[in-house]
């Protein structure tokens, strides 16, 4: 038996938080019951209903760890036919992409049917660190470099950078290779950054979110996450 606002929450429709807030508002039926306390339990065969619909439950949770190839789309299905992340997976479980990466952008995705992580891992207060190489127009210099630091506005909201390093520079073809660490998920947050700089990015990669990188795995290659690591993105929060 697990708590009522766990499973919905586990079910990917809210945070556990808000599922308390639905379940207060009698926003939430158990077997055609309406359940407006909290602490209720259910078992895996109790039908539950949020707003009206009922939610679908996958009792054992799956984490996976893929290495997205470009031209792949970070969800679970698309009207133009195009490959999902969720295709490259071997699973009968109804996972889903934390987060998203662009359809050119590659690198490390996660994917699970635990709702609760990927609300933990995408909420902005647990400031989830994540690794990127970006390869962008031109040579950067003391300026750019200084305003990256500081900080810099995007849509109204100042976007700040744990960690910078230039990797590499090609003052041949007048470009650079970057790497850059951000807590944020906003889309396309990268290539706005460098936008604003006016060193658009060429080409981008996920290569770090929080402790796990994508190492050697090649393109369009996964693995399951190990219940320690589970564990420690649980630990994160
Ligand atoms: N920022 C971007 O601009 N694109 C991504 O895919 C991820 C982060």
């Amino acid at each position: 038996m697990e708590r009522l606002q766990k499973v919905i929450a586990d079910a990917g429709i809210t945070s556990r938080r808000k599922a308390e807030e639905l379940i207060l508002a009698g926003k939430v039926c158990v077997n055609g019951e309406v359940v407006k306390t909290l602490g209720v339990k259910v078992s895996g065969s109790d039908l539950i209903e949020v707003n009206g619909a009922l939610i679908e439950r996958d009792t054992a949770k799956k984490y996976y760890l893929l290495n997205k190839p470009r031209g792949v789309i970070s969800s679970v299905s698309d009207d133009k036919k195009r490959p999902t992340v969720v295709d490259y997976i071997d699973t009968d479980a109804r996972i889903y992409p934390v987060g998203r990466l662009d359809y050119d952008t590659t690198g490390l995705i996660l994917l699970t049917n635990d709702g609760e992580l990927a609300n933990l891992l995408m909420h902005p207060t647990n400031k989830i660190p994540k690794t990127y190489i970006a390869k962008i127009e031109g040579i950067l210099n003391k300026d750019d470099i200084d305003r990256l630091k500081n900080g810099i506005m995007i849509d109204g909201r100042k976007t700040v950078i744990q960690d910078f390093k230039i990797r590499d520079k090609d003052f041949e073809k007048k470009t650079s290779l970057v790497e850059v660490t951000i807590v944020e998920g906003r889309n396309h947050i990268i290539k706005k950054l460098f936008d604003a700089i006016h060193h658009p990015v060429i080409r981008l990669s996920r290569i770090k979110i929080a402790f796990l990188s994508i190492d050697k795995m090649k393109s369009g290659e996964y693995r399951e996450l190990t219940i320690k690591e589970v564990k420690k993105l649980y630990s994160l929060r």
